[in-house]
């Protein structure tokens, strides 16, 4: 029996959502250790700071054994991959509209280094509609995300809805 895999899970995750979650539980029943990589990605503006976006992480993935979350600074994601001893990258694909993209970056990923394999997981059908995205957007406006994201994130988007609203009353 080959030795458990090391795998890295890497996004944005701006913020979790409980699709990543149900990825993250799938991929944690099949690799031996788990790395949650979080981009700090200073090209996108985010609605919250790496640092946030782990913490948020951290707390909604306690439960889970074998399952650590990282901020990682940028550079290449096959370097972090190789410099974590992992040998597989996770991605959820939760429909065709995500396909293409995850397509280009795992054969760019395969052709940087072709020892580190991309594993797609579909996270379950009733997650196929959310987006972080989309739960920024619904969050914002109010709108109850109670089943799509962990509580935490649902408290850090009120915090975010008041103080914007706070602002546009200065
Ligand atoms: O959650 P996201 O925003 O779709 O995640 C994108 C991510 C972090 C997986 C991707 O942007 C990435 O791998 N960035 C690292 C830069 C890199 O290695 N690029 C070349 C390989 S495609």
């Amino acid at each position: 029996m080959p030795a458990p895999s090391r795998a890295v899970y890497p996004g944005s995750f701006d913020p979790v959502t409980n699709g990543h979650l149900d990825v993250m539980a799938r991929a944690q029943r099949i690799f031996g250790h788990l790395i949650v990589a979080v981009l700090r990605n200073p090209a996108k503006t985010p609605m919250f700071p790496v640092e946030e976006r782990v913490a948020l992480l951290r707390d909604s993935v306690s439960g889970m054994a074998n399952v650590e979350v990282e901020p990682f600074d940028g550079g290449l994601l096959v370097d972090f991959v190789r410099q974590r001893h992992a040998t597989v990258v996770v991605r959820g694909l939760r429909g065709v509209a995500d396909f293409e993209y995850e397509y280009q970056m795992a054969l760019m990923n395969r052709h940087l280094a072709p020892s580190v394999d991309t594993v797609c997981l579909m996270p379950s059908a009733a997650y196929a509609f959310t987006s972080s995205r989309l739960v920024r957007e619904v969050g914002m406006l109010g709108g109850d995300l109670h089943a799509l994201v962990p509580p935490a994130v649902v408290r850090a988007l009120d915090r975010r809805r008041a103080a914007r609203a706070q602002e546009s009353r200065a």
